[in-house]
């Protein structure tokens, strides 16, 4: 799980991608944990950079609950991702391999996966750690973002699903969060789409009034077909320019549980509960370990839902007010280990999946993380 290694895989402006990391677990148990199979924690951010955290030198970003695991633990400076995005750097922490060996890799624009519903993912003969744990007897859960593919064939097919990488439960999103799931300015699939379906609109506008002119005109001698023909379809582009945003956010924006889906589209201001909730009852059902739970945030990825007990809370804007909010989240979580007495015997992991999205950016303000001394 250490040794994911930094390739050269930057892109644009991506950064070398770091991953601020931290272990923890209490001492004076330490030695008792290592004869036993300690319950393991994984906590991973989205798009985080190292220099949004407190105990990494940030001191006007609040992240008391992380500070926490710090102090009480080991704090890695020295540690790389496998990738600046989400879907091959995953990919690489999941199985200890780089993504090519995977095939999570690709020399063409489209890094990451880019609809829910595309076909291909992580392939299910790769070894996760889930998996060899689970063959030790582990209970074994994802809860969160998955981001490696569902689907081979069908629809319901799920064979990228996480029950087949090793995982016993699964409950979130089996895609990401995207601006385009809030209709965000910051966009990735729905503005460069409508361009599209627009331009191929006014082309198929103008070629039917052109046709209609010239066939009023006795210039161009067609028969009525081509001219519905075209008329028809710029229509249809029409419609579909402005209907591609709501099927983005139906396609992809959506919570499943195990195969079931349980709310598509989601419900952003419900969600965070709803994950808080399934952490704290995984943790109950299983707290006669040993157990692996991986919490995969669906924070700080833009568009940075964030319940309005944290908005305009931080002094870094949204974005903070989102790191501030994940914090706290780790704090509920170590609360109810707490709760349940299983902070003795629980191996904590912090981890972001890379390093911050730095051209998130609007105008002057900046959505994306910020990543301290590994900047350009
Ligand atoms: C703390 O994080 C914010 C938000 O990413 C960033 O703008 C700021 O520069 C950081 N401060 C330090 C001291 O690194
Ligand atoms: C998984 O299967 C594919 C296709 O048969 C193969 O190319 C790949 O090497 C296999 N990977 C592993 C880890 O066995
Ligand atoms: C998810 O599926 C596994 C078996 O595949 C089952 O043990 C578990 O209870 C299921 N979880 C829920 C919430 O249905
Ligand atoms: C965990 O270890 C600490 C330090 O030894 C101890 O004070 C505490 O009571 C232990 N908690 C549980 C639940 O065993």
């Amino acid at each position: 799980m250490l040794h994911l290694h930094h390739s050269c895989l930057c892109f644009r402006s991506w950064l070398p991608a770091m991953l601020a990391v931290l272990l923890s677990l209490a001492p004076s148990a330490s030695s008792d944990i290592s004869a036993s199979r300690p319950n393991i924690l994984l906590l991973m951010a989205d798009d985080l950079g190292i220099g949004d955290i407190g105990c990494y030198g940030n001191n006007t970003m609040r992240t008391p609950n992380i500070d926490r695991l710090a102090e009480d633990g080991v704090k890695l400076t020295q540690h790389i991702s496998a990738a600046s995005l989400c879907t091959p750097s995953r990919a690489a922490f999941l199985t200890g391999r780089y993504p090519v060996r995977s095939g999570m890799v690709s020399s063409i624009g489209y890094r990451v996966l880019q609809w829910t519903g595309a076909s291909g993912g992580l392939p299910t003969n790769e070894t996760t750690f889930a998996k060899i744990l689970k063959e030790k007897g582990y209970a074994t859960g994802l809860i969160g973002k998955w981001h490696l593919g569902l689907n081979c064939e069908s629809a319901s097919d799920h064979c990228h699903h996480p029950l087949h990488h090793g995982f016993d439960h699964f409950y979130g999103m089996p895609f990401s969060l995207m601006g385009d799931c809030a209709r965000w300015e910051l966009s990735e699939k729905r503005v460069n789409l409508e361009q599209k379906l627009n331009f191929l609109f006014q082309v198929l506008a103008l070629v039917a009034l052109t046709l209609v002119a010239g066939k009023l005109t006795h210039l161009i001698p067609v028969s009525w077909m081509p001219v519905i023909w075209s008329a028809l379809s710029a229509v249809l582009l029409l419609a579909s320019s402005y209907f591609v945003g709501a099927l983005i956010v139906h396609a992809d924006c959506f919570l499943m549980r195990n195969h079931t889906i349980t709310e598509q589209p989601m419900c952003f201001q419900r969600t965070t509960p709803l994950i808080l909730q399934e952490v704290a009852s995984f943790l109950k059902r299983n707290k006669h370990g040993p157990f692996l739970l991986f919490v995969s945030f669906l924070h700080v990825h833009i568009p940075l839902i964030t319940m309005e007990n944290f908005l305009g809370k931080s002094l870094h804007g949204l974005y903070g007010d989102n790191v501030e909010e994940m914090d706290w989240m780790v704090g509920r979580i170590l609360d109810t280990l707490d709760v349940e007495g299983l902070s003795n015997s629980t191996l904590i992991y912090f981890t972001s999946d890379h390093g911050g999205s730095l051209e998130n950016q609007l105008g002057n303000t900046q959505y994306g993380g910020w990543n301290g001394i590994y900047k350009e």
